[in-house]
């Protein structure tokens, strides 16, 4: 019999990929892609930093949420939201990972520059 190759679980919107047995948490897979997903309760449930969307095509690709998660997610599980470190993988899975509100600052602030410049050459 072949070795199950394991679940495909890519990272928007940078893409980044990795394959992992089912059973383990979207945190770890991450970890292993080489995702920063920032956490202060080190995967407890606790902080809720670690928020993730799933793409609606591959919901399935995780177990649905267990009573912590439903009670901290509340209606934002609706929209396709789920705490990384409490969503296991169960199948090939897209997952977006929100851009650090500090990180998306700079960008958009590189942008305007970078518009600013281009406007001055014409
Ligand atoms: S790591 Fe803190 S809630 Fe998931």
């Amino acid at each position: 019999m072949k070795p199950h190759r394991g679940y495909k679980v890519v990272f928007l919107p940078e893409g980044r990929q990795t394959e992992i047995a089912g059973g383990v948490s979207l945190l770890k897979a991450a970890r292993k892609a080489g995702v920063k997903i920032a956490t202060r309760c080190d995967g407890k449930a606790g902080c809720l930093m670690c928020k993730v969307k799933i793409e609606d095509e591959t919901a399935g690709g995780v177990k649905p949420p267990g009573d912590i998660e439903r009670r901290k997610l509340g209606s934002q599980l609706n929209d396709g939201v789920r705490l990384a470190c409490q969503a296991i993988v169960q199948g090939d899975i897209r997952v977006t990972v929100p851009e650090d509100p500090l990180k998306a600052a700079v960008r958009r602030r590189l942008e305007e520059a970078r518009r600013g410049h281009e406007d001055e050459l014409w």
